[in-house]
C-alpha cells in the first residue's frame, strides 16, 4: 500500500505542477508528494495561536508577527459569541487571558461563548501577557482585543509578500452546534474555500493562496465528520490525545493519584491502551476524510504544553503507511524540533515561529523586535 500510494501521489503532484511549496529538511518522497498534492508545505511551520511566545496569544500582535516572520499557517481555536460571531480564543473561560474579572465580575466564570461580541471587544487580552512574561512585556500589548475570524483573515491577507494559510481548530465543538456550518459559510463568504485563481495560474501560489490555504483540525470525531460533510475538499487533521475525549489510556490512574509532581510528568507516562487503540484512531481519521493527524509530544524541558509522546517512529510510520501526514503540537525548542523531525513528522505547531523557521534554515526577514515595532507594537 505505501509504495503504490507513493507513486500515485508523486505522479499526481507532478501532473498538478505543485512544486512550489518548501520541502527543506524532509526527505521522504511519499509524504512530500502527498503534502505537495494538497498544497501544504513540508515541513510546515504552524504558528500556534500566532507567534505566541513573543506576543499575547491570538491577538493582532501575535498573528501579524507570525505572518511577517514567514510562518506557513496562523493557528487558532475557534469559538462563537452569544450573538453568533466566530472568534479566536483557546480557553473556554476568559479568566486566564483577559481582564474579565474586572470588567464583568459577576460573570467572570462564564464561558466566553456567553458574551456578545461587543462585550468581548471591551476586554483587554494583552495585559495578562505583560504580567506573566515581564521580560517580553510591551506597553503596546495593553488593551489588545480578542479577534474575530474575519479580522484574522484580514491579517492573513494583509501583507503583499507573506501570505500564510489558516489552521483552524473547532474548539469544544459540542458546545457550539452548527459551528462547522458557520465556519463553512464564513470561509466561503471570504473566498477562502478556493485557491486564489490568479496565483494558481502563475503556478507558484503562496501557502495562503493555494489548495492548502485552510487546514481544519479537531480533537472531536463528530466534529471531523461534520467538517468533512461541510467542506469535503478542505484538508483536515484529527488531533490526537490520550484520556478523556481521546484514546483509551494504558492505565486509569488519575493525576491526583499518580504521585507525579506536575502534569507534564504525568502525561509523559501515559500511553494509548495498546497499538490497536492508536491504529483505530488513525483509521477513523482516514475513513472520515482527514489527510493527517495532529499528535501531542512530551517536551524535553516539560512545561504546560508537554503532553503524551504520540510521535514515536512507529506511530508516524503507521500514519504514513495510511497515506496521512503528521503535524505535531506544540514544540518550541530546537532539541524537540530535532527529535520530532528524526521521528518522521511532517510539520510542527510552535509558539516560536522564528525559532522553527531558523531551525529549518528558512529566511526570517527581520528580528522579532524589528517586526513587532514595524507593526506598531
Ligand atoms: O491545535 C493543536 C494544538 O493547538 C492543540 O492544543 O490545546 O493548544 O489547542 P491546544
Ligand atoms: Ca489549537
Amino acid at each position: 500500500m505505501p509504495d503504490t500510494f507513493g507513486k500515485n501521489a508523486l505522479l499526481l503532484s507532478l501532473l498538478l505542477g505543485l512544486g512550489g511549496v518548501q520541502n527543506a529538511g524532509a526527505s521522504n518522497a511519499t509524504e512530500a508528494a502527498l503534502a505537495n498534492a494538497h498544497g501544504i508545505p513540508r515541513p510546515a511551520v504552524i504558528a500556534h495561536r500566532g507567534a505566541s511566545f513573543d506576543a499575547p496569544e491570538s491577538t493582532a500582535a501575535a498573528y501579524t508577527l507570525a505572518r511577517d516572520l514567514g510562518a506557513d499557517y496562523l493557528e487558532m481555536d475557534l469559538q462563537r459569541s452569544k450573538d453568533g460571531v466566530l472568534f479566536a480564543l483557546h480557553d473556554n473561560s476568559l479568566l486566564r487571558t483577559t481582564d474579565v474579572a474586572k470588567k464583568f465580575p459577576q460573570r467572570k466564570d462564564s464561558p466566553a461563548s456567553a458574551f456578545t461580541l461587543a462585550e468581548l471587544k471591551t476586554l483587554d487580552a494583552g495585559s495578562w501577557f505583560n504580567q506573566a512574561y515581564p521580560d517580553r512585556a510591551r506597553p503596546s500589548y495593553v488593551g489588545l482585543p480578542i479577534l474575530t475570524l474575519d479580522e484574522i483573515i484580514d491579517i492573513a491577507q494583509g501583507n503583499p509578500q507573506y501570505k500564510p494559510g489558516l489552521y483552524i481548530e473547532t474548539k469544544e465543538p459540542r458546545q457550539f452546534p452548527g459551528l462547522e456550518h458557520d465556519l463553512k459559510n464564513k470561509l466561503s463568504e471570504r473566498g477562502w474555500l478556493e485557491p486564489v485563481a490568479s496565483a494558481e495560474a502563475e503556478g507558484k501560489p503562496l501557502v495562503g493562496q493555494g489548495k492548502g490555504r485552510v487546514m481544519l483540525q479537531t480533537f472531536d470525531k463528530n466534529s471531523l465528520e461534520l467538517l468533512q460533510k461541510e467542506m469535503p475538499d478542505t484538508p483536515k487533521i484529527l488531533l490526537l490525545w490520550v484520556g478523556e475525549g481521546g484514546m483509551k489510556p494504558s492505565t486509569s490512574v488519575s493525576f491526583a493519584d499518580s504521585g507525579e509532581k506536575d502534569k507534564a510528568a504525568y502525561y509523559a507516562k501515559q500511553h494509548p491502551k495498546d497499538k490497536a487503540e492508536f491504529i483505530q484512531w488513525l483509521d477513523f481519521a482516514k475513513a472520515n476524510g482527514a489527510i493527517g493527524t495532529g499528535p501531542s509530544a512530551a517536551l524535553t524541558h516539560g512545561g504546560d504544553q508537554s503532553y503524551f509522546d504520540l510521535i514515536q517512529p512507529w506511530m508516524n510510520s503507521a500514519a504514513h503507511d495510511r497515506g496521512m501526514l503528521v503535524h505535531v503540537y506544540t514544540l518550541d525548542a530546537p532539541v524537540d524540533f530535532k527529535k520530532a523531525m528524526d521521528a518522521g513528522v511532517d510539520g510542527i505547531f510552535t509558539n516560536r515561529a522564528s525559532e522553527l523557521l531558523t531551525y529549518y534554515q528558512r529566511p526570517v526577514p527581520q528580528s522579532v523586535n524589528q517586526l513587532l515595532e514595524k507593526n506598531g507594537f
